[in-house]
């Protein structure tokens, strides 16, 4: 409230004397990296993102894409300026209003600017109105834009989020999202969480999504195409939506028949890792060469290879395993990453046992050994397997034999209790590989600092798979 008394003008300097110290060295620029230790400049620091707005309109014959980001989020610092990192070109950026500079500087950083700058505390509305061909950029060598014969998708890990929105790029700043893509009539637009009412206006059709529960930027996923959505529910009615590409050929049939299962492979989930954290679930199957897999939030994708030698639903239950282990207990830095791929290949080996296709006690024996002691899959830490083996099947193989070593030492009952208790601990949050430890000790009540560091930690082959106490 203000007094009538004062003036405008006068009321105008006061707030400007207000908003800047008396040294306006204390406003520095926000850092250009969130501070990851494999990948330091990814994410940005300064500030934290709540909600992410996206409206887009892309053009698949010409990969032309062009958007508005409405970025919410609040200064933890003190900023003269603070960066997003994004590659297409932007071509306005307005904050709380008032219009921005911006400049591109090293692989991916936008910085902004903004016309006064920002106290500590502050709540950002940063606006940034961009165009541009997603396939002709690049950075640190990566294009991980994949055009498909009609249409496009943006789903990688790391990296996949500068292609096509800006933001802050790292697991540890999570918000909620809206995604409103126009697409011409007959080709759909799928990302993440529910799909609201389609609109179709002048040969244009917009689909718009909504996450509502926090999600990361990697697990924000957006795909053109033409496909086939089906709907179905969880038998705790979880909506499930699942799409197809209309181009799946030969992949098409197994891919149904895997993708059908969702329903059936949450339920059986939940009974291990407790509810499903969010409001709906499903996957997609875009007509892509790639090869991989990936846990995007409530809407998985998934290569057609993953189908090549028939239905698949072990990879069904990887990804939808993520969604409790990796989306909404996220990793607080790239090097927690066993806890989301360990994790994910433990539930496929329970679900081989449920299929009555080899125990988890079997499926452990296998991995240990089948590497000898001099297969370099034992020098890959799964704890802190650095950034060039971030994905290495030492992190998911040798990852799930320390699930299992965990739960021999700690005993069913204990394993159990703490396989479901940690995504409720930390649901919609983040946390490290020593949190989980910290977690598993309490629950349990061992010391596993011998344990983690042996299955986990060290560059060798355990020289015996079972519990360390009861070789010790
Ligand atoms: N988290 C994914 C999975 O295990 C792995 C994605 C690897 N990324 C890639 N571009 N190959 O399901
Ligand atoms: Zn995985």
């Amino acid at each position: 409230m203000h007094r009538r008394l004062i003036t405008p003008g006068a009321l105008a300097a006061a707030s400007l004397l207000l908003a800047i110290p008396a040294s306006a060295a204390d406003y520095q620029p926000g850092a250009p990296g969130a501070g990851d230790a494999y990948y330091p400049n990814y994410g940005n620091g300064g500030y934290d993102v709540s909600h992410y707005d996206l409206r887009l309109k892309y053009r698949p014959a010409t990969d032309e894409l062009e958007g508005t980001a409405t970025i919410r989020a609040r200064t933890t610092e003190d900023l003269s300026r603070f960066d997003l990192d994004f590659l297409l070109d932007v071509g306005e950026v307005r904050v709380n209003g008032a219009k921005a500079s911006f400049a591109t500087s090293g692989e991916h950083e936008l910085e902004i600017t903004p016309a006064t700058p920002l106290r500590r505390g502050t709540p950002l509305t940063v606006v940034v109105r961009y165009s541009g061909v997603p396939s002709t950029k690049s950075a640190y060598g990566f294009s991980t834009w994949h055009r498909t014969p009609d249409g496009a998708i943006a789903a990688d890990e790391p990296e996949s989020a500068w292609w096509w929105y800006p933001s802050n790029d790292h697991p540890s700043d999570k918000a909620t999202y809206d995604v409103s893509v126009q697409v011409p009539d007959g080709t759909q637009a799928i990302s993440n969480g529910t799909l609201l009412p389609t609109r179709s206006k002048q040969g244009w059709t917009t689909y718009t999504w909504r996450q509502h529960k926090p999600q990361a930027t990697y697990l924000t996923t957006l795909a053109v195409g033409k496909f086939d959505i089906t709907t179905g529910k969880t038998s705790t009615g979880v909506p499930i939506i699942n799409a197809y590409s209309k181009d799946l050929g030969t992949y098409d049939r197994a891919a149904r028949a895997s993708l059908e299962r969702t329903g059936e492979i949450v339920d059986w989930l939940s009974g291990y890792l407790g509810r499903y954290p969010f409001d709906s679930v499903g996957g997609y199957v875009p007509n892509t060469t790639t090869s991989y897999a990936l846990e995007t939030q409530t809407r998985v994708y998934y290569s057609p290879k993953q189908f090549a030698k028939g239905a698949n639903p072990s990879v069904v239950v990887h990804e939808l395993a993520h969604q409790w282990y990796g989306d909404s207990v996220s990793l607080k830095g790239w090097k927690d990453i066993w806890i989301n791929e360990g994790f994910a290949r433990y539930a496929q080996w329970l679900w081989s046992e449920h299929e009555g296709e080899g125990t988890t006690q079997e499926l452990a024996d296998q991995v240990y050994a089948s590497h000898p002691a001099d297969d370099p899959f034992w020098t890959v830490r799964p704890g802190d397997p650095g950034p060039d083996d971030q994905f290495d099947i030492a992190v998911y193989d040798r990852g799930a034999l320390a699930v299992q070593a965990l739960r021999d030492e700690v005993g069913d009952k204990a394993f159990f209790a703490l396989l479901k208790g940690w995504p409720k601990e930390h649901a919609y949050g983040n946390a490290s590989v020593a949190d989980f430890r910290a977690y598993a000790e309490r629950v349990s009540g061992k010391p596993l600092a011998a344990l983690f560091d042996t299955w986990l930690f060290q560059p060798s082959k355990p020289a015996a798979r079972g519990a360390v106490s009861a070789t010790q």
